[in-house]
Formats: C-alpha cells, structure tokens, sequence
C-alpha cells in the first residue's frame, strides 16, 4: 500500500484520512453505443486515476475539496437531483445515489485529486463516481459488488447529473483488470477479462486527444439513445441487442428511413466486438486493427458521431501505418486510439499532430494506454 499523502488532507480537515481510493479512466477498444442497447463493450482501464482520500462524518455534513476544482459543502439530507452542479456534482450524486438505493450513509471528508484527461473522452467523470463510490462502500461498511458500484456510479449521472449515458464507462472503471480488456456484456453484466499483451506483441495502443468536444455532443447522445430505443420498439425486440447480423436485412426495411443506419451501427458494432474478442484470444493482436478502422466508417458513416478532427486523426495514423484507428466514447470530439508497432508510435503521433496544425486545429494530445487496474483502494 502506498503512504497516504495526508499533509494535504490534514491541513484542509485537521486530521488524517481514513485511507484512500483510486478509480481509472478507460478507453474503449471496440463496442461504441452498443451499451444502451444492451450489448457488448471491451474497454481497457487507463493508468490515469481519480484519487479520493476520505474520512467518515457522522454529522451529515459532505465536505469536499478538489485540486484542479476547490472546495464545496452540503448536507447530504439535502442532496436532490441537480442540487449540486460543477464537479462537486458528481460526489454528490454518489452520496445522494446510495441513499436513494436505500443506503443508509452520511457525510464525509473527501480530498480529490486526478490525471484523467478531463473532456477527451476518456470517462473522467466515471472516474470520479467510481472513486467516491468505493471509498464511501469502504467508510460505511456497505459491502457492495464492484458492479454493484458502478450500478449506483451510473444511476448518480442518469439521475442526478442528468446525463443518460449506458453503464460502460463505470463498468470499465469499477472491474477493469490490469493487463486485461473487459468482455461485458450490458444485459446481465456478465464480464470476461481477456488477456491483452501489447508489448509482448511488440504493439502499442496511442491515445490521441483531439482536444476537441463539440457542444451538440449532449444533446446529440440523448436523441442517438432515444433513436435506438424507438427503433426497438417498432421492431417489437427489449433492445437492439436482440436483433443479429442475419436479421439485419428484413429488419431495416420494417424501420423509417432515418433509424436504419443506426440499427446497421449498433448490429455491425456487436459482431466486431466478438470478432476483436476472437482475435484477441488467439493472441493476434495485430488482426484487431482493421475491426477498430471498420469501426469508425460504421460511427462516421452509419451512427454519424465523428467529426472532422476524430476523421482527420484516423485517416492520418492509418496512411502512416497504424493497423487501425478509430475514435472511441461518446463522440463528437474526444479520442482517437490507434493500434501502432510500438517502434512506429513517436512516428505516428508526429504525423497526425502535423496533418492537425497544417488544418489549423489544435496540436492533439498523445498518450500511450496500457490496461490497467479498475478501482481500488491505495492506503
Ligand atoms: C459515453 C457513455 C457510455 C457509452 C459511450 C458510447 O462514453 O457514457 O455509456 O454509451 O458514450 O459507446
């Protein structure tokens, strides 16, 4: 266990904590959109953590206090949907989640901190909930699952945030495995863990952050869900999960023109997961980069969430020899991963922040993921 950082702590809440969690980011591999229609995921977790050390309150008083956000305090009897906005929003939504849920918590002492790119795409805000959630299960001695967490992490943004995103992204945070993509399935949450050994295979998975993160993102989310769902419902299915690759083509004509290209999506998107799956478990890495480049012309051209920069960004480190590309999360701006030779990443990365500056956008932002641990406490 690490040494808790407690000087900080203390000097904001005049004594130690009780110890400390951390949550991680994620990028997704391959399964976009795929989660609120109840289908499949394989994201890995990110290195990058939000990390929480926390006290327990018996005063009903939640006391919080970041370092990139400053300070915020409430009353957790007064915690109601939207009653807390900003960052102090998301610990807050946790707390009011649990006893929403039936939990019986109160307050706490709660010093945040992060290095999960925030606005890229890479489930910051997960991160965050996550890493409340597992010290609060912790604090109160509650005893919950890790995808019984993450159930509360994402009922806290559906309700109190107010974002109707699927459980993914708390799913990747809570159960992700280091070394490991998580196979989940969205209807039952059963999971795999499947080995990914990147530098064993001589590969390296480059994040880049387009730093880009178009406004009608929100918005657009709501209505894609809400596409998808009605799409179900005149197919007379629970979810689109339901409808294989070999129903596709009576299927769409039954459905309005608009609808089509978002069930072809979510279809096509499913069996790539499997297919990514498959490769993976052979061990031939290399073989996902064409998945992830179908991918993205399925989220560019079907599901309509790319833009120019995500476009630009998959186009450039394809033609300077990625196996493949694609944007990964909501959309609309965010990340691009690449499957890359590890010797070809420097390469790679410098080929696409030039094609970016030659169109006048912002230099992205490179990283390098390897899959890492899900949430867990630290000291
Ligand atoms: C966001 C949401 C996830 C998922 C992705 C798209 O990250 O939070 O639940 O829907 O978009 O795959």
């Amino acid at each position: 266990m690490n040494t808790l950082s407690q000087p900080s702590f203390t000097r904001l809440y005049g004594h130690a904590p009780e110890g400390e969690w951390a949550a991680p980011g994620r990028v997704n591999l391959i399964g976009e959109h795929t989660d609120y229609n109840l289908g499949f995921v394989l994201p890995i977790a990110l290195p990058q953590t939000v990390r929480a050390q926390a006290r327990r309150r018996d005063d009903g008083l939640l006391r919080l206090h970041s370092t990139k956000g400053g300070s915020a305090e409430v009353a957790v009897a007064d915690l109601a949907p939207g009653s807390v906005t900003g960052w102090a929003g998301y610990p807050a939504a946790v707390v009011w989640a649990l006893r929403e849920a039936g939990h019986d918590v109160g307050g706490a002492e709660l010093s945040l901190d992060s290095d999960v790119p925030t606005g890229a795409g890479l489930s910051s805000s997960a991160a965050l909930e996550c890493a409340v959630a597992i010290a609060y299960n912790d604090l109160y001695g509650l005893g919950l699952s890790a995808p019984e967490l993450a159930l509360v992490a994402q009922r806290a943004e559906n309700a109190y945030v107010g974002v109707p995103c699927g459980i993914m992204d708390q799913m990747a945070s809570m159960c992700c495995r280091a070394g490991a993509a998580l196979h989940l399935d969205s209807r039952d949450l059963t999971m795999r863990q499947v080995p990914v050994d990147l530098a064993g295979a001589g590969l390296a998975l480059l994040v880049l952050d387009t730093r880009v993160k178009h406004d009608l993102g929100d918005g657009a989310y709501a209505g894609l869900r809400a596409g998808c769902e009605r799409a179900a419902r005149l197919l007379g299915l629970p979810a689109l999960r339901e409808l294989g690759p070999a129903d596709l083509a009576s299927a769409l004509p039954r459905l309005p023109e608009e609808l089509r290209p978002l069930v072809r999506h979510v279809v096509t998107e499913n069996e790539r997961v499997t297919e990514a799956v498959a490769h993976l478990a052979a061990g031939a890495l290399a073989a996902l980069g064409p998945v992830l480049t179908a991918g993205h012309a399925s989220l560019r051209d079907d599901y309509r969430v790319s833009c120019p920069e995500t476009d630009l960004a998959v186009d450039t480190a394809v033609a300077a020899g990625a196996h493949g590309a694609r944007m990964t999360g909501g959309g609309f701006g965010g990340s691009v991963i690449a499957l890359v030779d590890a010797e070809a990443a420097e390469a790679v990365a410098a080929d696409v922040t030039a094609a970016f500056l030659a169109k006048g956008f912002t230099a992205p932002r490179t990283l390098t993921a390897t899959p890492a641990e899900g949430a867990r406490r630290i000291a």
